[in-house]
């Protein structure tokens, strides 16, 4: 017995032990041990016990004790073993602090996962190199100015619920100092272990986040900021004898399988996923799981087995599961659970509680296995809560867009009171810290600006194609100096766009003020502009066939249906046209710049104070009045409608009859009801009559001269989808309203009264569609206009 010199009692040593853990407590006799080099007990069930005594046996290297009821604090003296490399106490009662002296310089992994630790994590502790999981304890505080927070640290920490104090969210995102959700989510969707994935679910593309290009540590925390969610994985495959294990496993090309089930995350002990910024209410979760380690044939049949525990908020809601017991292997298999989110946190957690195999024949792999995630909301619209929560957050929008607009008028006048010579310090009441990129680091990607990255000119200055180093290509907008509008609009974009996410909607990654330089950062499109895949008569490009532009149509409306009615901030975007909806690789429309959108402070139309839009697309009592309602985009995105069904600008194409537009046109052929001739030609007999006509009769119904007599964007979704049906309406003939819809299209010739028609005139429309009533010489008064057309 003295002579021993490692002792194994824990299940993972082998398949035998399944079922009941051992039973405790461990035998006093064990400091008698010397020449003990390699200790591990665990999953002992019975009566608290103390830390083991184990002060003689000096050659240590490996200690694990894990979840054997140890309470207590951890003696000094093993922190002290001069060869000791592993020690792993997780899931125990231990309290008390961690000693500063630690002499083990060999020490390379630690986990004191699970336990209730308290105090500071001493500099010692801290060594080049290693894996220390503090997760689940009650150390001090990891603020910003803990040893354990330093960068440049090589090392892997996972402080992920390392302490009690401060907020919620700054457990979860330890080493931030002002943890504060930049907006809620209401849904989470992983493909562990694998790529960013669509996946097509109930006709909706469902775009997974992928995890795989986490780190693979032993003891980690990995967040995706993006999307507000992270992973916490502890433990080391013990048996495998291999330095560098492999978190993540994938089945090459497999036939058989979705590719959401060719990959997965495993972990050798515990592996939470956590979702934090959701907004609370009632989630269904589907957890997704396909046995793709273990072979089918004989030889590791009887070999492999997996069993684990999976909890939901902390709640145990599978015992002893077990993949191949459900569907057997290599099959795809959905686990349905319910949750309710309170604290914006949803926390999914797979443990291996030592059961089953834990020496598998190719590698040590046993711990759980997951494939994918998908969180959703269970009333579809995730507004949660009541009506009072409702009344604070439309009260959080309006302080919201107060703040935001204080903020803009101050760094406005700051700039333009001090003879444009700029002062960014303006900008740090702006929280830019999440979404900031250099400039250095944008100049790489443009190649310094280089022209021929150059992909366009927006209304506010020259857009740049970009890559940035991990390969992400990239839009980035700059913002001409000169533009007066550009600085206010730029931080109007900012903040709006930060708060809103939507699949048809054009993601602002970030931004970047610097040096003279204002530019944001977008998701690059693939395709450019709806405007140019219509309107661009080169013929290199392929024409957009009706199922992809009628999935632009309803991508479009969904988009601002989010916009009006989803988002938390609802926003009246007042400048749709067909050169602002953009088109990814796929042809999935998303609808950009933000820069005039503006939070609508109330439910009622108001007059606003600055017009903004294009001519042809602006409604007509936004255009004359500057009455603005949500119903001013439902116009443009009826004109835009027609667009896409003719294929025509509506600004450009002027009908063969007395119309004076593509609108004017489409409206007289309501009353002979002969939508047909409105097709465009090119698509031929290749057109879908009858959703073409949707399309058609919805875009006459959203154009309607009175903004009460528009439907909602959903509404308009929901025809579109045939979910309902589109209402006659008697065509309008009454002359008022006729006279307003098209006054705007004649106003527009006024303005270009250099110009001779109105063909010549749109061309010109480019530069100079953007006019405000903060009157200056070069723009228009939208008033002078006004009193001209009546
Ligand atoms: C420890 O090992 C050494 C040799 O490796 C041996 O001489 C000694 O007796 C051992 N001590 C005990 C207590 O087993
Ligand atoms: C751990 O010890 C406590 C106190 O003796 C006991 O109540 C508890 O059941 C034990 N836990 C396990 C898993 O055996
Ligand atoms: C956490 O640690 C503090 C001291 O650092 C202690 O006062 C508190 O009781 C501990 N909390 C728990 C739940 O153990
Ligand atoms: C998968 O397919 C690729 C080519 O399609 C091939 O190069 C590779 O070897 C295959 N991998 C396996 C594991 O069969
Ligand atoms: C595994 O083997 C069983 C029977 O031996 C068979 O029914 C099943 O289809 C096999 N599964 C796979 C994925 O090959
Ligand atoms: C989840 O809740 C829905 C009702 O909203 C119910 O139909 C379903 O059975 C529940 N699923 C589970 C796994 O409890
Ligand atoms: C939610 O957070 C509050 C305050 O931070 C805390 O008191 C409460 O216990 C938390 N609730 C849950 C279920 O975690």
């Amino acid at each position: 017995m003295w002579q021993l010199s490692i002792l194994i009692l824990c299940s993972c040593s082998g398949r035998e032990i399944i079922g009941a853990g051992l039973q405790g407590p461990i035998p006093s006799s064990i400091s008698l041990l010397r020449n003990l080099t390699d200790l591990r007990i665990c999953e002992i069930s019975g009566p608290a016990q103390g830390f083991p005594l184990l002060d003689n046996a000096n050659g240590l290297v490996t200690v694990v004790l894990r979840s054997c009821n140890l309470s207590g604090g951890i003696p000094a003296y093993i922190w002290q073993k001069r060869d000791l490399l592993l020690l792993d106490v997780s899931f125990n009662k231990l309290v008390g602090g961690i000693s500063r002296d630690i002499i083990g310089r060999s020490l390379r992994y630690v986990f004191l996962t699970s336990n209730m630790l308290s105090g500071d994590i001493p500099d010692s502790l801290l060594i080049e190199g290693a894996t220390i999981d503090l997760s689940y304890n009650n150390f001090t505080w990891q603020g910003p100015d803990s040893p354990t927070c330093r960068p440049n640290m090589n090392l892997f920490v996972n402080l992920f619920k390392s302490s009690l104090s401060g907020n919620p969210l700054q457990d979860i995102l330890p080493c931030t100092r002002d943890a504060k959700c930049p907006r809620y989510g209401c849904s989470l969707h992983v493909n562990s272990g694998g790529n960013e994935l669509r996946v097509r679910e109930n006709n909706h593309d469902v775009l997974y986040d992928g995890d795989a290009s986490f780190d693979n540590g032993a003891g980690s925390f990995h967040t995706n900021t993006k999307n507000n969610w992270g992973l916490s994985s502890t433990g080391d495959f013990l048996d495998d004898n291999i330095q560098t294990n492999i978190y993540v496993a994938s089945l090459e090309n497999s036939t058989k399988l979705p590719s959401l089930y060719t990959t997965a995350r495993l972990s050798p002990l515990s592996l939470t996923y956590i979702s934090y910024c959701l907004q609370n209410g009632d989630y269904h979760i589907n957890l997704h799981f396909a046995e793709i380690q273990y072979t089918n044939d004989t030889t590791y049949r009887n070999l492999g087995r997996r069993i684990f525990n999976i909890y939901i908020q902390g709640q145990l809601v599978k015992k002893d599961f077990n993949i191949e017991d459900e569907v057997g292997i290599g099959r795809p298999l959905v686990v349905p659970f319910n949750a309710s989110v309170v604290n914006h946190t949803l926390e999914v957690r797979f443990y291996w509680a030592g059961k089953g195999t834990a020496r598998f024949p190719k590698r040590g792999r046993y711990g759980p296995l997951v494939s994918a995630i998908s969180v959703n909301p269970i009333s579809k619209r995730c507004s949660i809560g009541g009506k009072k929560k409702t009344v604070t957050y439309v009260g959080f929008a309006i302080m919201g867009l107060c703040l935001l607009m204080i903020i803009s008028a101050a760094v406005w006048w700051k700039w333009f009171s001090k003879d444009n010579t700029r002062n960014y310090e303006d900008f740090q009441g702006v929280d830019l810290k999440t979404m900031s990129f250099s400039l250095k680091q944008l100049k790489t990607a443009t190649r310094n600006f280089n022209p021929t990255s150059k992909i366009g000119e927006g209304g506010f200055g020259p857009v740049y194609k970009g890559t940035l180093r991990d390969g992400t290509i990239i839009a980035v907008k700059q913002l001409s100096s000169r533009s007066r509008q550009g600085n206010r609009e730029f931080l109007n974009e900012i903040g709006v766009i930060s708060c809103i996410q939507h699949p048809n909607l054009v993601k602002l990654h970030g931004c970047c003020i610097e040096e003279d330089q204002l530019l944001l950062v977008y998701e690059y499109m693939e395709n450019n502009s709806l405007a140019s895949a219509l309107f661009d008569s080169n013929k290199s490009r392929t024409l957009l066939d009706w199922a992809t532009r009628f999935k632009i149509c309803v991508g479009i409306a969904r988009g601002l249906a989010f916009l009006h009615e989803e988002s938390r901030l609802k926003i009246v975007h007042r400048d749709i046209k067909a050169t602002n909806v953009l088109l990814d690789k796929d042809l999935n429309p998303k609808i950009s710049d933000f820069g005039l959108a503006r939070l609508d402070e109330d439910e009622k139309t108001h007059v606003s104070t600055r017009v903004a839009g294009t001519i042809g697309y602006m409604a007509p009592e936004y255009a004359l009045w500057g009455h603005l309602s949500y119903k001013a985009d439902v116009y443009s995105f009826g004109v835009v409608a027609l667009e896409i069904v003719s294929g025509k600008n509506n600004n450009k194409y002027i009908p063969n009859n007395d119309s004076v537009c593509l609108l004017d046109w489409a409206c007289r052929l309501q009353t002979s009801k002969q939508y047909e001739e409105l097709f465009d030609e090119r698509l031929e007999s290749k057109i879908n009559k009858e959703e073409a006509e949707t399309v058609v009769k919805v875009a006459l119904l959203c154009t309607n001269g009175s903004p009460q007599m528009r439907p909602t964007m959903s509404e308009v979704v929901s025809m579109l989808e045939g979910r309902t049906c589109v209402p006659e309406v008697a065509p309008e003939l009454g002359r008022h309203f006729e006279d307003l819809r098209f006054q705007t299209m004649r106003c527009s010739n006024q303005i270009g009264e250099t110009e001779s028609s109105v063909r010549t005139y749109s061309a010109t429309v480019k530069s100079d569609t953007r006019f405000s009533t903060t009157s200056s010489n070069d723009q228009l008064d939208v008033q002078s206009v006004d009193t001209r057309s009546f």
